[in-house]
Order: structure tokens, then C-alpha cells, then sequence
């Protein structure tokens, strides 16, 4: 039995804020952030949009591409759907209720599961060997959409230079299946290794200090400040650096593979220079990693989906492909899949 992923999806707002947009209104410089992080842009959901809408896009996309593969009716492939799994930190309510069951309701998808889980950047690749954990466990269950839909613009103080430059909104989904093919052996296929791991003593090197029942709203509280991200960069930038390495070797080492079988590395991009590391960590072709980060900055759990998404689009992933995917983020999360396509 193999865990596929059949088809892929993407949504990024069309609001697109440039560093020269950003360096008119804080003190910092298109020069410094791209030097600093490679990032040249981030797309911002206008006022109004929730993590629900752009999510729904997302799996709409991915859904369109699937029917157009198999024939299906787009109806027919929302009502099969098993299970809907949406990675987010920024979801529409406070927990209540989560953001999947928003977006089954939006689908019509009235046969799935659905709940939310928060490993923050890397809630795509957990949200990935969850789909497929499942999946396995109970015969009838055939598909699961997986999606990760962030905006983080929500929770960024547009004052604070050090993250109002580095996040962007944005969501993805796939689309997994679970097929009659096999796992292992040479005809192998899907999701053939992953690694889930974190390191919870990091858990305030980047966190949303107000809100929540640690340090809750009171009655009556006035804020000078919607509640928003706090960062100790170089921790996080120090503990990317480890995660980052430590899982591409682990998943090598899993497989028994070296770097020359990998034939795409799509990264979390969170920034260029934790990415550089780690190919010169490995010694790794710049033709081998995909990096959209230039365009739409750090979209947190959507970021490795979109860049997925991207490349499928591109007609560049071709069967039997070995795909690294590696992630890290707040928590301290981190973890990677190997995917055979
Ligand atoms: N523009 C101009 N100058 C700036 C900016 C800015 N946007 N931000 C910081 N600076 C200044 C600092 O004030 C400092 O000035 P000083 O020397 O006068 O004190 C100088 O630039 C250097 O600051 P550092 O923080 O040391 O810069 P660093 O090289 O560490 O880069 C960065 C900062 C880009 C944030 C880096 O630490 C980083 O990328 N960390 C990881 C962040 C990350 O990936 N977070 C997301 C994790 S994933 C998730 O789950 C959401």
C-alpha cells in the first residue's frame, strides 16, 4: 500500500507588498532584507480575508487538478474526500471551532474528518505522515486532503522590523491517496520516509506572547497592540541551521540514499541563508533546491506546498522523481519526507 500524492494547490493573495513598500514606511532597506533573508517581496491578504478562504482556494485548485487527471466529477471527489487535516497557526477562530470544519462545510465535503494541527512551519510535513498514519489505519479510508493555510500578516506588528519583513500569507494543499502500490522495492512509490521531531525548549524563541490562556484578554483591557509575534532571531536562525541539516541527513541515511539521488529539495522558506547553509553543509547544486522565497517571503506552514504546488505546475516533477522535503519553525518543530512522485 503506497501513500500518493495525486494532485496538488495552491492560493497566494493578490496584495503584493515589495521591501522599497516596506522601507517607506519602517526603518529598513530593500538592500538589508534581501541580503539578510533573499526575500523581495510577500503577498498580504487584504482585511477581511480569514485562513479558511484562502485555504478553500487552495484545495479547490488542488481538487480541479485531480478531476481533470481521473475523469471525476468535482462533486463526487469533494463527498469521497476521507479526511480534511489543515496545518495552521493562524487559524479563523481561537480553536473554536477549527478552520477544517469551516472549509469541509465550504467543499460540500460532508463524508471527511477534519481538524487543524499547529506544528507551525512544519505543520505541511506533519500534516503529510498524519494523512497517511490514517489513511492506513482503516481500510475504507481512501484520500485525505492535506492543506496548510497561514496569514501571519494578522499576527506581525507592522512596526516591528525584525518579522514585519520576513512573513507573507499564503496557503496550499494536496491531495494524498492511498494505492494499491507498494511502499518499498524498486516500484515504490509516495511518501517512502518521514521524520517528525521537536524541541519544545525553544517554545519562546518565537511566540505569540497575548491571547491565549497563559497570558489571556481581561475584561475591560485596552491594547496599544493587536497581539503578535515575538522573535529571538538568532536562536531561531541557530536551531533552523541544526533542524535543517540534521533531518536531510537523517532522511538520506533512512533511505540509504546520498544527495545525487535526491532529484528536488524543496525547503521551508524561511531564509535563503539557513537554505545556503545547509547546500553547502551538503555540497548541493543551487539546480537541486527550489526557493521561491523572493516572491512571497516566509508563508510559514504553506511554504513547502506552494513551492510543491510550483513545481508540479511546472511539469517538473516526473514519476518515479525523489523528492527531499525538509521544514522547521516555531515550537521548535522540525521533521522531512521522502517522496517517491
Ligand atoms: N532592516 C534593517 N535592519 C534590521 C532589520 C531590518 N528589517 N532587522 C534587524 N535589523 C538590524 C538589527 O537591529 C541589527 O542592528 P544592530 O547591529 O545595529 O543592532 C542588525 O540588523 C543585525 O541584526 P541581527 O538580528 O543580528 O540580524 P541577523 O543577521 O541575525 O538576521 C534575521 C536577522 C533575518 C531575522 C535572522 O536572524 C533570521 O532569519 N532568523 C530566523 C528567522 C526565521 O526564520 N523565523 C521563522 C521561523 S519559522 C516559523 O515557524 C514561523
Amino acid at each position: 500500500m503506497a501513500f500518493e500524492i495525486v494532485a496538488t494547490g495552491k492560493a497566494v493573495p493578490p496584495g503584493r507588498v515589495t521591501n522599497d513598500d516596506l522601507a517607506a514606511r519602517i526603518d529598513t532597506t530593500d538592500e538589508w532584507i534581501r541580503s539578510h533573508t533573499g526575500i523581495g517581496a510577500r503577498h498580504i491578504a487584504a482585511e477581511g480575508v480569514a485562513c479558511s478562504d484562502l485555504a478553500l482556494e487552495a484545495a479547490e485548485n488542488a481538487i480541479s487538478m485531480l478531476a481533470e487527471k481521473t475523469g471525476e466529477r468535482i462533486e463526487d471527489i469533494k463527498s469521497g474526500l476521507d479526511l480534511i487535516i489543515l496545518a495552521t497557526t493562524s487559524p479563523d477562530y481561537t480553536g473554536v471551532p477549527s478552520t477544517a470544519c469551516v472549509v469541509q462545510d465550504k467543499l460540500n465535503a460532508r463524508n471527511a474528518a477534519a481538524f487543524d494541527i499547529t506544528a507551525c512551519c512544519t505543520g505541511f510535513i506533519y500534516g503529510l505522515e498524519i494523512a497517511a498514519g490514517l489513511l492506513s489505519i482503516a481500510a475504507n479510508r481512501k484520500r485525505a486532503l492535506v492543506i496548510a493555510s497561514e496569514i501571519l500578516s494578522h499576527f506581525t506588528d507592522p512596526d516591528d522590523r525584525s518579522t514585519a519583513v520576513l512573513f507573507g500569507d499564503g496557503a496550499a494543499a494536496i491531495i494524498m491517496e492511498k494505492t494499491p502500490c507498494p511502499n518499498e522495492g524498486v516500484n515504490r512509490r509516495g511518501l517512502v520516509q518521514s521524520i517528525l521531531a521537536a524541541d519544545g525548549s525553544g517554545a519562546l524563541s518565537l511566540y505569540i506572547p497575548k491571547g491565549g490562556t497563559r497570558n489571556p484578554f481581561k475584561v475591560g483591557e485596552v491594547l496599544e497592540k493587536l497581539p503578535s509575534m515575538k522573535m529571538d532571531g538568532r536562536a531561531v536562525y541557530n536551531f533552523a541551521v541544526r533542524a535543517i541539516t540534521e533531518t536531510i541527513e537523517k532522511l538520506l541515511k533512512a533511505d540509504n540514499k546520498t544527495i545525487d539521488d535526491i532529484k528536488w529539495i524543496i525547503p521551508h522558506q524561511a531564509n535563503a541563508r539557513i537554505v545556503s547553509a545547509a547546500q553547502k553543509r551538503f555540497g548541493i547544486s543551487d539546480e537541486k533546491i527550489y526557493m521561491n522565497i523572493e516572491e512571497y517571503a516566509n508563508t510559514s506552514a504553506a511554504s513547502i506546498g506552494i513551492a510543491l504546488d510550483e513545481l508540479n505546475r511546472a511539469g517538473k516533477l516526473q514519476r518515479g522523481d525523489l523528492i527531499l522535503l525538509v521544514g522547521f519553525g516555531a515550537g521548535m518543530t522540525y521533521g522531512g519526507s521522502l517522496i517517491v512522485w
